[in-house]
């Protein structure tokens, strides 16, 4: 039976945030947003993530604001947004309420699929935000997409994945994705994982793959994920394709065509559209934002298993310490943390947090000798459930008597949405619900930002204002 392949071009997110630090600005995106409307992709990713952050801090864009004209401009394509499920677009945690708001004026504003996932996979920290995408999502048609943070380690078995799967089928999610963000998956590990999902999950529940190329092996994972049955797969647009972003749409589009998952995309109707982005391509290399070399492939992570992004945090460390002959020994010390503390997947923040303390117990001479407030609150449970029980014995050590917790760390926190609007209302700053949320996420950001909104309004110099440095 014919099964067409969907795709979620990543172009307007994901893409630009791997090569280009997310500095893609909405005018950058506007000449092309009715073409790539036209094209019949299942979704446009572009909202979530980094957008947040950038769009206020270097951008001068008000987010909310960016999500309103494209949809404007996507009138048949839906939009999809990454949700850092109770972390939000943020990197804390936050309360329940804000998390409902988020979710409502996300919707309301024009998302319609939301990808959230947790970093540690522990489903206690996306339960609020799924229940807020069935809620809201009830109402507009939004899908609920809920991801399994992909990574390797003795624990994290095909059995494993399939059982978070259901357990998040359980809780309502609509698609389940595999979310590969350091391109660790391997195309046969690919194969046999979206075997497994797609005969243990219902029917009806999609299975969406994202993957990156910066091991240059996306586009063999999603081939492989494609032939054992996966419904959607994540690429962008060749300029902006490849390297750390996902592998490019035409190739994979051009590889399906008159086969049984033929995606039926007209690739004829790519090309104005990619020529569009090379000339964006060109403007972000030439401002610095985009550095060519991101598109190289890079084998690090094949070889040392940690992300590429980890290895060079773990390269400046050492450097910053003059210890940079210390490398091997580090990378060999990154699985024993990663083991004592109930293997976490090395994502952002469980990445830095083992990989600071590895460069510590090296550089110290003595494990555990020195241990940061991330560590300690890893083992204490306040970044939620680990994959596995901890190795007791070290968290004596590091935990020295401080208490743990075994509920979901977002039950200590207090509603919070009505006294960050007050706080908002009071500085002046005050326009719209959503101006909370921005807040919420990125207060230092935001207030600069509001300051640069409302100068801009009054017609003094926004500039000026914002950053408060005055000519003498
Ligand atoms: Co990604």
């Amino acid at each position: 039976m014919a099964k067409k392949i969907l795709i979620m071009d990543t172009i307007l997110r994901d893409a630009h945030q791997s090569q280009a630090a997310t500095r893609m600005t909405t005018e950058q995106m506007i000449p092309v947003l009715e073409k790539l409307d036209e094209i019949g992709y299942y979704s446009l990713e572009g909202w979530g993530g980094a957008t947040f952050d950038s769009c206020m801090r270097y951008l001068n864009e008000d987010p909310w604001e960016r999500l309103r004209t494209l949809r404007k401009y996507l009138k048949k394509t839906p939009i999809q947004m990454l949700l850092r499920g109770q972390n939000l677009l943020g990197y804390r945690n936050y309360a329940d309420d804000l998390v409902d708001k988020v979710v409502e004026k996300s919707f309301e504003n024009g998302v319609r699929v939301i990808r959230v996932f947790d970093a540690l996979n522990d489903p206690r920290n996306i339960q609020s935000s799924m229940r807020a995408i069935k809620k809201y999502g009830a109402q507009c048609g939004g899908v609920c997409e809920a991801a399994i943070s992909y990574t390797t380690s003795p624990v994290h078995t095909l059995e494993y994945f399939v059982k978070l799967a259901k357990t998040y089928e359980d809780m309502g999610a609509d698609n389940i994705c595999i979310k590969d963000m350091a391109n660790l998956l391997l195309p046969f590990d690919a194969y046999q994982l979206v075997t497994a999902l797609k005969k243990q999950l219902r029917p009806e529940t999609k299975i969406h793959l994202h993957t990156h190329n910066t091991t240059g092996t996306g586009d063999m994972v999603n081939l492989m994920a494609i032939q054992a049955g996966v419904d959607i797969v994540d690429t962008a647009l060749s300029p902006l394709g490849n390297g750390t972003s996902q592998p490019a749409t035409e190739p994979l589009v051009a590889t399906l065509k008159g086969t049984e998952y033929d995606t039926g995309i007209d690739l004829e109707k790519l090309i104005p559209i990619a020529a569009h982005f090379k000339k964006v391509a060109q403007e972000l290399e030439k401002e610095g934002t985009l550095n060519p070399k991101v598109r190289q492939v890079d084998v690090n992570t094949l070889i040392y298993q940690v992300p590429g992004g980890m290895l060079s945090n773990l390269m400046n460390q050492l450097k910053k310490a003059g210890k940079e002959d210390k490398l091997p020994e580090v990378l060999a010390e990154v699985p024993n943390v990663r083991a004592d503390c109930g293997y976490p997947p090395l994502v952002t923040p469980s990445s830095q947090i083992v990989g600071t303390q590895a460069v510590m117990n090296v550089v110290m001479g003595e494990r555990y000798k020195m241990v940061t407030k991330e560590t300690k609150d890893l083992f204490a449970g306040k970044y939620g459930q680990l994959p596995m029980p901890v190795n007791e014995e070290v968290a004596k050590k590091v935990l020295k008597g401080e208490k743990r917790i075994d509920y979901r760390p977002a039950d200590d926190l207090e509603p919070e949405y009505e006294r960050l609007k007050a706080e908002v209302v009071s500085k002046g700053f005050y326009t719209q619900e959503e101006d909370v949320l921005s807040y919420a996420s990125f207060p230092e950001v935001a207030e600069n930002f509001f300051k640069w909104r409302k100068a801009k309004n009054q017609g003094v110099d926004s500039d000026l204002a914002k950053t408060g440095v005055y000519p003498v």
